[in-house]
């Protein structure tokens, strides 16, 4: 008996030294060790012995038992390192190759033409100012001279919110708010969303406009047309053509339009342009002395002028795109050139 355990001892070791995997060695431990693993079966012996020798030999098993399992525990300390160390090679992570960038978000053609418009009149001198997109028919209308029976009051032009609040149709009404609150100089643009009850090709009924005032003492009608050609060239390169044309707004007097050479034909004449070979752009005058009375400057005193753009009109220039719906699509494949 006590040779067979120690045969039993040598070949276990010899074998689970030889283990290739720690697959084999489980098998290993099972064959010897297990309900019917050999070391176990031999014990079985252990009660057909003599009296005398049960615990010299049980003593023996104890030990052989407890040589095995240290034995089993080396190899599979190797095992498992040598395994880990495969698994490092192989699962092969390459801390060399380049990082999976994330797709970026760019800036809308609208808010980027709006960024650029602000940024050169600020270099002007100019300070950027805002007013609710839900206005008072006092501030969008009445203040701006603009009386009861004026074409633009129509229903088919405004969205009414009730009788005296509505969704203002231009970034005007922010003129007369900064007036109202500061004394002059005043130098402000106000850049904003605008809403007409007006929908085809070449309206939404929601757009952006870019509001200018400037008031101060003796500023005439140059002054004017000097910071608009200013800003022209400095927005549409300084080879732009542009004129002034004469024009009417309720709180503006003179009052003109300007209009840059149409972009898509040069001046030749095109569909885009009307075959004018021009295309307006902005709408500008003298403050109109009556809309200082609404807001008590002293129009001996102060003179002004203000202007106002749309500006998606300026992007479809700037970047050559023909269609308006373009900006509202949130087309991707659009957006991402910008
Ligand atoms: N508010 C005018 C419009 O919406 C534009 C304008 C602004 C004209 C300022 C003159 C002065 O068309």
């Amino acid at each position: 008996m006590e040779n067979r355990l120690l045969g039993l001892l040598v070949e276990a070791r010899s074998s689970i030294e030889k283990a290739a995997s720690l697959d084999e060695l489980e098998n290993l431990r099972v064959n010897i060790l297990g309900r019917k693993g050999t070391l176990t079966s031999l014990l079985k012996g252990l009660s057909d012995l003599p009296r005398e020798l049960k615990p010299v030999i049980g003593k023996l098993a104890n030990q052989i038992k407890e040589e095995i399992l240290a034995a089993l525990e080396k190899t599979r300390r190797i095992l498992a390192d040598v395994e880990s160390q495969r698994r490092i090679v192989e699962g092969a992570v390459d801390v060399t190759l380049p990082g999976r960038s994330l797709p970026t978000g760019g800036t809308h053609p609208i808010t980027r033409v709006t960024d650029e418009v602000c940024a050169i009149f600020k270099r002007m001198g100019f300070s950027v100012a805002q007013g609710p997109e839900i206005e008072l028919d006092y501030y969008n209308f009445e203040a701006l001279n603009i009386p009861k029976d004026h074409p633009a009051r129509q229903m088919q032009d405004t969205f009414y919110v009730s009788d005296d609040v509505v969704l203002r149709t231009h970034t005007s009404p922010v003129q007369v708010r900064v007036m109202e609150k500061q004394a002059p100089p005043v130098k402000i643009i106000a850049p904003g969303r605008v809403y007409r009850c007006d929908s085809d090709l070449t309206h939404t009924p929601m757009f952006d406009q870019i509001e200018g005032l400037l008031v101060d003492k003796s500023v005439t009608f140059s002054d004017l047309k000097g910071v608009l050609i200013a800003f022209l060239h400095a927005f549409f390169g300084s080879s732009a053509e542009i004129r002034f044309r004469p024009s009417y707004f309720p709180f503006t007097e003179p009052s003109a339009e300007v209009d840059i050479e149409c972009v898509m034909c040069k001046g030749s004449g095109c569909r885009v342009c009307g075959q004018t070979g021009w295309l307006e752009i902005l709408g500008c005058g003298m403050v109109d002395p009556a809309v200082y009375k609404f807001v008590n400057y002293d129009p001996e005193e102060f003179t002004g002028f203000a202007f106002g753009m749309g500006v998606e009109r300026l992007a479809m220039l700037r970047y050559g795109i023909d269609d308006l719906r373009l900006f509202f699509a949130n087309d991707l494949r659009f957006l991402r050139q910008f």
